[in-house]
């Protein structure tokens, strides 16, 4: 393997995450993150970094807490969708909903068909650089297909089963089994 220098580089496979929290309405809203990821606190915890102000960062410093539910491949027109609709800017971002449920711990939304759903608390923000700021939060609650905790089934088998959407290079979406599924903006294009 030959390797080159790269400081602008992009291929960096992330898992999408929907976050979710209530408008002042009681409409759910939803927003579309990759930089998300997991720490340890006194236990499981995660880390959602989120930049420029937007409606999602709003809500989130507003109530203290958010849903962060995994995108599957049924999801994906919707996430893609919510990641580029910017809801200041869009008063009926929300016209495009999908089945959703109050969470059982904290009073976030949880998107039904997501295979795994977390329930956030805040524990503390982080200003980076102007603009981006990292959220740390406690896991509340998880809500998770019951299929994938069969233990018996192979991940491989349970990996097919929750279907999770990843991105690699800045513009495309793939599942992990090396399949494309479109470039950032198409997916949505097949909404009604
Ligand atoms: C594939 C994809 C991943 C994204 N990941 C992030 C992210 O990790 N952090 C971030 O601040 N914005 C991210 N965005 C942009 C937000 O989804 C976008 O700003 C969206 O408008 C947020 O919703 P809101 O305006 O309703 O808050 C991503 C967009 C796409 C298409």
């Amino acid at each position: 393997m030959t390797k080159v220098q790269d400081l602008d580089h992009v291929f960096c496979p992330q898992s999408l995450f929907l976050y979710g929290n209530y408008e002042e309405d009681g409409t759910p809203h939803f927003g579309l993150f990759c930089w998300f990821s997991y720490c340890w606190l006194d236990r499981l915890s995660v880390m959602a970094c989120i930049g420029e102000e937007k409606m999602t960062k709003d809500l989130i410093r507003k109530t203290g807490v958010f849903s962060a539910n995994l995108v599957n491949e049924p999801l994906l027109p919707l996430a893609d969708y919510y990641g580029h609709v910017n809801g200041r800017e869009t008063p009926d971002k929300m016209k495009h909903l999908p089945a959703t449920e109050r969470g059982q711990v904290l009073d976030v939304p949880i998107i039904t068909e997501s295979p795994v759903s977390f329930e956030l608390k805040v524990v503390s923000e982080q200003n980076l650089s102007p603009g981006c700021d990292l959220f740390i939060c406690r896991v509340e609650n998880v809500l998770i297909d019951e299929r994938l905790k069969d233990s018996s089934l192979p991940v491989i088998q349970r990996l097919e089963l929750a279907k999770p959407v990843s991105t690699v290079d800045e513009d495309t979406y793939v599942n992990f089994f090396g399949k494309d599924l479109g470039k950032w903006g198409q997916p949505m294009g097949t909404l009604k």
